[in-house]
């Protein structure tokens, strides 16, 4: 994770490298840091925030410099502290560097650097391997974009840099594998980003640098872009990228999160625009068009993925198995990648994830690549990592997301999954007709339905001030209900810090339920389709051990009802629907809770929205 802005032109650096830090705080927020130069350079950095940096940054130190880097920190090798924080310098102070990834083998670097007479003061992978550059610039005689690369050779990690040096200072040498790194072009200037929010209302030119590709950008010679593994020279393919200003602030809200919340009518819309044909039985979605073979034929899919794409991987097994007849498998990209899966030539992996960066999830990809599958991205970001590396995919078109917790990242996963579900059921000619068109309908009737979801927030606020204080939830739900309960407990203990399960209503009754008392708050999803009766049953045995319920029910619910302290009611809608609906209340349940709890629901602690370690 973490994040990492630089700019080279002719404005001055430190305005620009703060916003963008700002910007790029979704990645990692536990310290952050600043070199400015011109002709002398100048490294400010601590623990904390951007907004203790500027506290602490000098107007002397500011003004006047036309280049500088930042960076923002998700620890990896080292606490957050004020000498982890980067930028790291070399040992002489010449070269300066800000990093995005891990080092694997800095132990050993350090041996052979120590033993060579440098010496370290944090405990960082990153101060050594701008030390490493600085022992082959001197001891080969080499330029820093030279020493660069012949470093880079050297290491085995995941890296996105940036690295300046006193003695070149009209440039930054860039490189990337691993981690992402964008460039944007602009008159005689040129901004360095994690992604492209940092620079947008200055230009929307972007270059994405590939894994093994670096750059050196200079005030006389622009931008040169190399293989780090063979020298070659590339040609960059600029990219018009489109994102606005507005898309990335908060547009009135208190808090990312909340936008995102509200946002999810419009962004579910653009997630099914010129893909649901209702009137024509059609669902288009390119990547699945274009490979209809691949998918018709696969013996078997697989899903990877982490966090909460990984609990709309659950929903996708219900669906495709129930409406595609296609056996399905979900799979913590994690353990995927590690446990030497059965994968074979013509299985179809789909990976989901929101930033397209999880290294989890893309070395997943890699590996399922590797056996011969065909590999489908879901992201949500365009370009990234993970939609470059598969094959084909459908991006969820949501919008930024920054608030660390996902919400409408979450909710345009499931839409694109219905969409596939459906499609794949009327490629393999297992859903009928009418089936079909019924899903479809209500799929289009969603956002309106979300609207009217949302008008429940005030009610929500007042249970969420009942249960404030609560140390442990029990999310229940049976069936599609399975995952959303997931997603319910796994927001509130990422953004309120209590401790929060998410189990199948009806494993209750094998360990969780002596937690049941009257200090257990229960969720549970109850909507009147799948298996109602049983989960009735359920909520009876929750009642009778006298926990306190909160219920989301179908409109017009009875018998749920009744046995409920507390009840949210959602339209009726077919259960491969209901996730969709169900998150919402559960998305403003943990929001109010953890507002009402002092958290900042945004940047929790520990949790980055990128997580590029694996
Ligand atoms: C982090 C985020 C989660 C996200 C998970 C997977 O843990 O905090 O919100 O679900 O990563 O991320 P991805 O971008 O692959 O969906």
């Amino acid at each position: 994770m973490c994040g990492i802005v630089g700019y080279i032109g002719h404005r001055d650096a430190y305005p620009i490298i703060i916003k963008g830090l700002k910007r790029l705080e979704y990645r990692g927020y536990d310290s952050a840091g600043i070199t400015l130069f011109n002709a002398a350079s100048v490294v400010v950095k601590t623990k904390g925030k951007v907004a203790d940096l500027e506290q602490i940054v000098t107007p002397q130190a500011k003004s006047g410099k036309t280049l500088g880097l930042g960076h923002t920190r998700w620890a990896t090798h080292g606490i957050p502290s004020d000498l982890n924080s980067h930028p790291h310098l070399s040992n002489s102070g010449k070269i300066a560097i800000v990093h995005n990834g891990i080092i694997e083998n800095y132990a050993s670097i350090k041996k052979i650097l120590t033993d060579n007479g440098y010496h370290f003061k944090s405990d960082t992978d990153t101060e050594v391997l701008v030390n490493l550059i600085e022992y082959i610039k001197t001891s080969q005689k080499a330029t820093i974009g030279q020493a660069v690369q012949i470093a880079l050779t050297q290491v085995v990690g995941a890296y996105a840099i940036a690295v300046v040096d006193t003695d070149r200072p009209g440039e930054v040498v860039v490189a990337k594998l691993g981690s992402p790194l964008a460039v944007g072009i602009g008159k005689d200037e040129y901004f360095i980003a994690s992604d492209a929010s940092p620079f947008i209302e200055y230009t929307n030119r972007t270059i994405y640098l590939d894994d093994n590709e670096m750059a050196v950008i200079s005030r006389k010679k622009g931008f040169k872009m190399y293989s780090i593994t063979s020298d070659k020279v590339l040609t960059p393919k600029v990219q018009e990228i489109q994102l606005s200003l507005e898309t990335i602030e908060k547009s009135g809200f208190d808090y990312f999160m909340l936008k995102e919340i509200h946002e999810q009518p419009s962004a579910i819309t653009d997630t099914f625009r010129g893909r649901l044909h209702v009137d024509t039985q059609n669902i288009n979605i390119s990547g699945i068009e274009q490979n209809k073979a691949v998918f018709e034929n696969a013996q078997r899919i697989t899903i990877v993925a982490c966090g909460t794409s990984w609990h709309a991987g659950l929903v996708a097994e219900y669906l495709f198995e129930d409406a595609a007849r296609i056996p399905v498998e979900v799979e913590y990209a994690s353990e995927f990648r590690y446990r030497n899966p059965v994968i074979n030539k013509g299985d179809v992996v789909i990976a989901i994830s929101q930033s397209g960066e999880t290294a989890d999830t893309l070395a997943a990809i890699k590996l399922a690549k590797e056996k011969g599958a065909f590999v489908f991205g879901i992201c949500n970001v365009v370009g990234s990592s993970i939609a470059r590396a598969s094959d084909a995919g459908a991006y969820t078109h949501a919008g930024p997301e920054i608030g660390v917790a996902s919400t409408k990242a979450f909710t345009t996963q499931l839409t694109v999954i219905i969409m596939m579900g459906l499609r794949l059921g009327q490629l393999k000619g297992t859903i009928d007709k009418h089936d079909f068109d019924r899903v479809a309908k209500q799929l289009e009737t969603l956002p309106k339905l979300i609207e009217g979801v949302l008008t429940c927030d005030k009610q929500i606020e007042k249970i969420a001030r009942e249960y404030k204080d609560a140390s442990n939830f029990l999310y229940l739900g049976r069936g599609y209900n399975f995952p959303a309960a997931l997603e319910g407990a796994l927001k509130l203990k990422e953004i309120s810090y209590i401790h929060a399960e998410g189990y199948p209503a009806a494993e209750m009754k094998h360990g969780p339920i002596a937690l049941i008392d009257e200090n257990m708050p229960v969720v549970v999803i109850a909507t009147n389709k799948g298996h109602y009766e049983k989960i009735v049953s359920n909520v009876q045995e929750i009642k009778s051990r006298n926990a306190n319920i909160i219920s989301i029910v179908t409109k017009g619910d009875e018998s749920v009802k009744i046995l409920s302290d507390h009840v949210i009611e959602i339209p009726e809608v077919t259960e491969a629907l209901v996730p969709i609906l169900a998150s919402i209340p559960l998305q403003l349940l943990s929001y109010h809770i953890a507002i009402m709890r002092g958290c900042n629901v945004d940047q929790p602690r520990n949790l980055a929205k990128s997580v590029t370690v694996e």
